[in-house]
């Protein structure tokens, strides 16, 4: 008897044990103390600098890292802290660093509240071994301090370990990039169909939204396909494309579309399979977020040789066009490569970018050329 019901306990502390091994890999959400609300102890602060590598809770700091509250600082700058009330500040070559569980070979995005706190040339580097990224902070998009980006990374192994960097030495030591809330979702690649050889067409699987994130989400640009934090699309050029949701914005179909708030700075891709000498018909939808971006805009599609301008007239009123482009592909591979020729600013905020929407793009094969 004493045997059977030590065995029996032993398989009840067996599972415990693995109940306890390692907690399920968060699908979406913040990361442990993502937002900074919880505090450091008043101990491990000295003014607003935290004191040891374990001063912030769930979260391991190496270098000048500041716990900030937002609004007005001592040294008579401002902190727009959009996500919560607290942020932390990256000092120079400073980061902060979190391992979380993740199943390997699983694509992952991290969205991000991240600004610069000076006008200098600030850059977040972004990293989980062996993927990097620097993202150039110098552009603001919109005037409240609240953009939030979302990087994408592929899990190696069952621990991700996140780290923000400030590579940057700058001049004065009270500049760095603002971190303000850091969340993660594993993302689900899209495969392109019968009747659209597009992935992710509509734009719908996409990075998280952070709560009260009322500015949609920018991708950074240089992002491949394999590891984008929109799966299936490259950001080209230099500056960055925007996730919008139907919550926030207008979208023309499905929740989600991508916002081309960059002009010619900025470009979205996808490379598609074709069969050479075989034709296609290339359609999308091009309107406005209904965000106050008004005026004359032109989405510049291009596909192998051909080309395609749509001029659309936003009134601000969440309408939106289809356009549609033949083109002959030359080779097994084509790119389909999307921007928009003009910049905009919003009517009642010069200070935030914006520009068309983007929406449902299809490629299907013709019968003949
Ligand atoms: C979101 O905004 C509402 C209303 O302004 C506020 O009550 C709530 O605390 C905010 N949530 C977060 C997570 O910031
Ligand atoms: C491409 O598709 C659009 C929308 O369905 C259609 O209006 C257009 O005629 C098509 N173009 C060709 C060349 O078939």
């Amino acid at each position: 008897m004493a045997v059977t019901s030590s065995a029996v306990l032993a398989f009840l502390l067996l599972i415990a044990a693995s109940a306890f091994a390692a907690p399920p890999p968060p699908s979406e959400g913040l990361l442990p103390n993502g937002n900074f609300e919880d505090p450091p102890k008043r101990t491990d602060l000295k003014k607003t600098v935290i004191q040891g590598k374990n001063g912030l809770p769930k979260w391991e700091i190496n270098g000048l890292v500041e716990y900030i509250s937002g609004g007005p600082q001592p040294g008579g700058m401002f902190f727009a802290v959009a996500h919560g009330v607290h942020a932390v500040r990256l000092g120079n070559d400073a980061s902060i660093s979190q391992s979380i569980p993740v199943k390997p070979g699983s694509l992952y995005a991290l969205t991000f509240g991240a600004s610069r706190t000076c006008a200098q040339d600030e850059v977040l580097r972004v990293s989980v071994h062996p993927q990097t990224g620097d993202l150039p902070l110098q552009t603001l998009y919109s005037s409240n301090g609240g953009d939030t980006y979302a990087w994408g990374f592929r899990a190696a192994s069952n621990v991700a370990k996140v780290v923000f960097h400030n590579p940057g030495v700058q001049e004065d030591p009270a500049c760095g990039p603002l971190l303000d809330a850091v969340a993660i979702k594993e993302l689900f690649p899209p495969r392109p169909t019968r009747d659209n050889l597009v992935k992710n067409a509509g734009f719908e699987e996409g990075p998280h939204r952070l709560i009260n994130s009322s500015n949609g989400v920018l991708l950074p640009p240089r992002q491949e396909d394999l590891t984008s934090p929109l799966p299936g699309w490259i950001i080209e050029s230099l500056k960055a494309v925007k996730f919008i949701d139907k919550k926030h914005f207008n979208v023309p179909f499905g929740l989600a579309a991508v916002e081309l708030v960059a002009g010619r700075e900025s470009a979205i891709a996808q490379v598609i399979r074709t069969l050479p000498s075989k034709c296609y018909n290339l359609t999308f939808a091009v309107g406005d977020a209904r965000n106050g971006c008004h005026g004359s805009m032109m989405v510049e599609a291009f596909a192998a040789k051909d080309t395609l301008k749509v001029p659309f007239q936003s009134q601000g009123k969440g309408r939106f066009k289809t356009a549609s482009l033949k083109f002959k592909a030359l080779s097994a591979r084509t790119r389909l490569t999307f921007f928009s020729s003009f910049y905009h600013t919003r009517i009642d905020d010069f200070g935030s970018l914006c520009g068309p929407v983007l929406d449902e793009v299809r490629v299907v094969p013709l019968s003949r050329c």
